[in-house]
């Protein structure tokens, strides 16, 4: 069966199949909508149903409540239509929807695995295919022999359109990331879909950036960095970012690479639990305390495009004290690495 969606307020007409989700159905006929995870995890495609009948798939109470639910709020990447429906969007960009790079299928050989730290690796994959994508975005990881996905950020910049660089947080048993520990080897086939995601580099913010991250969340700062400075953006650029101990640091070289190609940059650091052997004259504590003191009272909030990526925890403190700075809602980009369930 087929059924129409009408997505409002932006008056656009779509078809869902009924073995898609409306937000596949969307991808498909190459209208963008606000997304994340694409799980029900993050509530990045939270909108409204107003008319029609449609079941969800599992999905997390924390991305949708249950009062939320009684409220005929609907995530989008876990809805299946049973008739026609007419669905609001609460959140929507008129720019991305008319200019969006629509997601492809490419194959590529693995390229590099490289160690950054005891539990981080970097994973390049040469494409056999160019994909475009912008610095922020991620693609979707098919774990070979499965058809199981994973989603990781893009860490490379856009002009790079031939290779992909991740950026890759072990995880012992992981049914991706386990195995970066010595199963997958370069030159093996893999294949990638992208790019998704709606968390990228805003390219017409005129003003100082701010950078947020922990963990692999480095990914997509790494790209927006890079980007930034292959486009010779001269504004304030400021890289918080946390980790457990020394060990977990990586990219100190790089990052005071890059630092000499921009014109107003400070990378900020902070460990939160220090080894005992480790030597640190930088910040100590979690990384959005650090953030909330820095900008607080300083009245510079408003005039900032912000990026917070990492593990959901991280990115949860981050948001409340983007708000109390006063960064104006349009201006952040969360990007949550929340776990897949599959
Ligand atoms: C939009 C998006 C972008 C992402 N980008 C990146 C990225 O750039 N780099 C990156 O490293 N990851 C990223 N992730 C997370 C990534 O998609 C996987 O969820 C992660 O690598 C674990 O997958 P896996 O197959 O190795 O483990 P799974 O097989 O999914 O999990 C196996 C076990 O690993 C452990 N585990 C898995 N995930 C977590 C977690 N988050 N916290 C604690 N324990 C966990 C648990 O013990 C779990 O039982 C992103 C996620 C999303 C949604
Ligand atoms: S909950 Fe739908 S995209 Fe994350």
């Amino acid at each position: 069966m087929t059924y129409s969606v009408r997505l409002e307020p932006i008056g656009v007409d779509m078809e869902v199949e009924e073995d898609e989700t409306v937000l596949q159905a969307a991808f498909r006929q190459g209208i963008t909508l606000m997304h994340g995870c694409k799980e029900g995890q993050c509530s990045s495609c939270k909108s409204v149903l107003l008319d029609g009948d449609a079941e969800h798939e599992d999905f997390s109470t924390f991305a949708l409540s249950e009062a939320e639910q009684e409220e005929d709020k609907v995530l989008l990447c876990r809805l299946f239509a049973y008739s026609d429906l007419e669905i609001e969007l609460l959140n929507y960009d008129e720019e991305l929807l008319s200019n969006w790079i629509p997601a492809k299928k490419v194959t590529g050989k693995v390229s590099a695995i490289e160690d950054l730290t005891h539990d981080i690796r970097k994973f390049d994959i040469e494409l056999d295919e160019a994909m475009e994508f912008r610095a922020g975005q991620y693609a979707d990881i098919t774990i070979p022999g499965s058809g199981v996905t994973r989603s990781y950020s893009m860490a490379n910049p856009p002009s790079e359109k031939n290779t992909l660089s991740f950026i890759i947080k072990l995880y012992p048993d992981g049914a991706f990331s386990g195995l970066l520990a010595g199963q997958v080897k370069i030159g093996d086939a893999m294949e990638v879909e992208g790019p998704f995601g709606t968390s990228f580099r805003n390219q017409n913010h005129e003003g100082p950036t701010l950078l947020v991250g922990g963990g692999s969340g480095m990914a997509p700062l790494w790209s927006i960095l890079n980007d930034l400075a292959e486009n010779g953006d001269s504004n304030p650029i400021r890289l918080y970012y946390g980790a457990r101990a020394k060990k977990d640091l990586f990219y100190t070289d790089e990052i005071a690479a890059i630092a000499k190609k921009l014109t107003d940059f400070e990378f900020i650091p902070a460990l939160s639990d220090m080894d005992s052997g480790d030597e640190w004259d930088g910040a100590t504590g979690f990384i959005h305390e650090l953030v909330e003191r820095a900008y607080t009272d300083t009245g510079i909030g408003n005039t900032l495009e912000a990026y917070a990526c990492g593990p959901p925890p991280m990115v949860d403190a981050v948001l409340p004290v983007f708000q109390k700075i006063s960064i104006d809602a349009d201006n952040i980009h969360l990007d949550k690495f929340t776990p897949a369930t599959s």
